[in-house]
């Protein structure tokens, strides 16, 4: 190498390292800005208790075991089936698996809102209680629990919230997230755990859950009319939450709210397959926006589609075949079998009940019993000696609300033969 390149040759690896100290410099520079900037995260989840409701008390039974891996525990807790899926759901299962192995059948995006085969099969079974449905009034759902709080986009901040307390702690953690006001309704003894509007209350957005979640209790006809006038005059919506309707029976009570007259002018419906048919891990529901649901000028019927669209890639083809199944002649029959298995469940647990004189409602048309604690203990009291002395889980009632005090959930969705044992031990523990 000559002088000339030499000094060309240094001059230049000199500069290379004059670049990277200033690119150092100067990202260290951008680092340290961000770090003063200040970060506004949504600081409503303060307003939250620590984790959710189902997971504080699974934390609590695995605890437990853990500690005491000889006790056999019987899990009468969360509301989630034993049964496995029904025979015609699992074919349309293995047939919609074969359709996705073949180029012919292959399946990419649906629709978001859910394939017309699905709600085609919805719109009919809602014939069944003379409730006529447009197709594009159906949405498929992963769940009633992800379109309850998901909804709420649809809403403004300042909407004020009326809950009925016990609640399923959904209703009152999604709106809590949002920080919107929430007024509570008492559901209580007095009432039946059936509240009534209040004229002297004004709101705009109501949660009704009938079949109820956690209490059982079922509205009639003529207490749901009054809940609907209660929101046309107030100019709410109700979101009504039908997940339990297939544990009705008769024709007592309805199945949807818009058996009654004037709730597609004032009602979005959520519906799920979790317990009908066995799909909380298999995830499909169903949610009913009337198109002429119409506030402000605004179409709520347009608005869900417009953020489903956006938000949602909709439910997966074979998932959607499968839950088509359950509304087939064959899947009705064969669902209606597991259904009558809980409902036996249910009967065991209130049988007990009446033999040991502890008050209780639900465990006829839903399958929750919603019981007073012994002795008046308190909730989360009662839910450490079943767990601890007899090995059973179940839910404390102040868990869903401060109405819930003193008041324990049991579900009939365990097998038949935890079932009676639990109750066996239940019955020799507080005779
Ligand atoms: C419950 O136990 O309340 C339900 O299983 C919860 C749910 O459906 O998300």
């Amino acid at each position: 190498m000559n002088k000339g390149a030499t000094i060309y040759y240094i001059l230049n690896v000199y500069a290379r390292i004059k670049i990277t100290k200033l690119k150092w410099a100067y990202s260290a520079q951008i680092k340290l800005n961000l770090s003063e900037v200040n970060m506004n995260i949504n600081e409503n989840y303060k307003n939250l208790n620590e984790s959710y409701l189902f997971s504080t008390i699974a934390k609590k039974v695995s605890d437990f075991s853990s500690k005491n891996p000889n006790m056999e525990i019987i899990k009468l807790g969360i509301g989630d089936v034993t049964l496995p899926l029904c025979p015609a759901v699992i074919e349309e299962l293995h047939n919609a698996v074969n359709e996705m192995s073949c180029k012919e059948t292959f399946k990419g995006y649906g629709p978001e809102q859910g394939h017309d085969f699905l709600k085609i099969s919805i719109q009919n079974y809602y014939k069944n209680f003379c409730i006529t449905l447009k197709l594009n009034e159906i949405f498929i759902s992963d769940g009633a629990k992800s379109d309850l709080g998901n909804i709420l986009d649809l809403f403004s901040k300042d909407n004020i919230c009326l809950i009925p307390d016990p609640v399923y702690p959904v209703y009152v953690d999604t709106n809590l997230m949002a920080g919107r006001k929430i007024i509570y309704i008492d559901a209580n003894e007095e009432n039946n755990f059936l509240p009534l509007p209040d004229e002297s209350i004004k709101c705009d957005i109501i949660y009704i859950c009938s079949p109820n979640n956690p209490t059982g209790a079922v509205y009639n006809r003529e207490q749901l009319k009054k809940w609907v006038d209660y929101a046309i005059s107030n100019n709410a919506i109700i979101l009504f939450d039908s997940a339990y309707e297939s544990f009705i029976s008769g024709d007592e009570f309805p199945r949807s709210i818009y058996e009654i007259e004037g709730a597609k002018a004032c009602a979005i419906e959520f519906c799920s397959l979790s317990k009908t048919a066995g799909f909380t891990g298999t995830r499909c529901g169903y949610t009913i926006v009337p198109d002429n649901l119409n506030y402000n000028n605004m179409n709520l019927n347009k608005m869900w589609l417009r953020r489903q669209t956006t938000k949602f890639n909709g439910v997966p083809y074979i998932i959607q075949k499968a839950a088509a199944a359950v509304f087939t002649n064959e899947g009705q029959k064969q669902i209606q079998e597991n259904l009558n298995y809980y409902k036996r469940n249910a009967k065991i647990i209130s049988d007990t009940l009446d033999k040991l004189d502890i008050k209780y409602t639900g465990g006829k048309n839903s399958p929750y019993i919603w019981l007073k604690c012994p002795s008046n203990m308190n909730s989360w009291d009662f839910f450490d000696l079943l767990l601890t002395k007899i090995g059973i889980v179940g839910t404390p009632g102040s868990g869903f609300g401060k109405n819930g005090e003193n008041w324990f959930r049991l579900t009939s969705f365990n097998t038949i033969e935890n079932t009676t044992k639990a109750m066996e031990r239940f019955y020799n523990f507080f005779k």
